[in-house]
């Protein structure tokens, strides 16, 4: 039984697999970038129901660069599209959008699609999906410390660097989910999940969806979290 006292406030996902999913099927990888929007879209009404208050995740890494400019266009595509065609999705549903990530190496008519939504539900604040985006953890704390010479911050601690994360305004995750078998956090909020409870399923990320965040909501109520101390 899923226990509704203990609900992870913050989950971010690593959606891995979408590539293999299209190839096993023998289907170009880009078909596994477009199933893999609808388990997106799915997964998010999902944490919705459950009651998940925050949910990051993670859609192009720093590294992804490295792949094709045909299955790197393709992604921005499906991702302009969604964002823009779907765009009711997250109004209607009232799903505050929010990235993180270093936005401007993407085209023009991506980042202008993000910006207006994020516009659109700014007030909502029942769920807060965060969509990393050319984002790493390590370039994440790069560019916070040299924000901080820049503000020339004096004595630093964790906190402040926290604050200088671009997710500053998300508490940490309490539970991160990589998809595909892949047992690793290529280079996701490296500094932010500290005490994070990890698992990896083995469904490719376009067969995600109620079904499966149920069965690893579960397997997140068994953990006890220490932080270091005696329970
Ligand atoms: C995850 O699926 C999506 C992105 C990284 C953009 P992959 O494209 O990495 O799929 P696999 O890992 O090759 O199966
Ligand atoms: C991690 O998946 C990044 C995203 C899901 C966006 P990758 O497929 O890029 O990671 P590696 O290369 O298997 O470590
Ligand atoms: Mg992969």
């Amino acid at each position: 039984m899923l226990s509704f006292s203990k609900i992870p406030n913050h989950i971010g996902i690593i959606m891995d697999g979408n590539g293999r999913w299209a190839t096993k099927r023998g289907l170009p990888r880009y078909f596994g970038h477009k199933a893999g929007v609808k388990a997106i879209k799915r997964t998010i009404l999902a944490c919705q129901k459950f009651g998940i208050k925050y949910c990051t995740l993670f859609a192009f890494s720093t590294e992804n660069w490295k792949r094709s400019k045909e299955e790197i266009d393709g992604i921005f595509s499906l991702l302009r599209d969604y964002l823009a065609v779907e765009n009711n999705f997250f109004t209607k549903n009232k799903i505050k959008l929010n990235t993180i990530g270093d936005l401007s190496p993407f085209p023009d008519d991506l980042q202008n699609a993000l910006k207006s939504t994020i516009e659109k539900t700014k007030n909502y604040d029942n769920l807060i999906v965060t969509i990393a985006l050319n984002y790493g953890g390590r370039d994440d704390l790069v560019r916070a410390f040299n924000k901080m010479l820049k503000d020339k911050v004096e004595n630093v601690d964790e906190k402040t660097i926290l604050n200088y994360l671009d997710t500053s305004s998300l508490p940490e995750p309490d539970f991160v989910i990589r998809t595909s078998g892949e047992e690793r956090i290529s280079n996701f909020m490296l500094y932010q999940m500290a005490y994070s409870e990890l698992y990896f399923p083995k469904v490719y990320w376009p067969d995600f969806n109620e079904k499966q965040l149920k069965k690893c909501l579960k397997i997140y109520q068994k953990r006890n979290r220490r932080y270091g101390g005696i329970k």
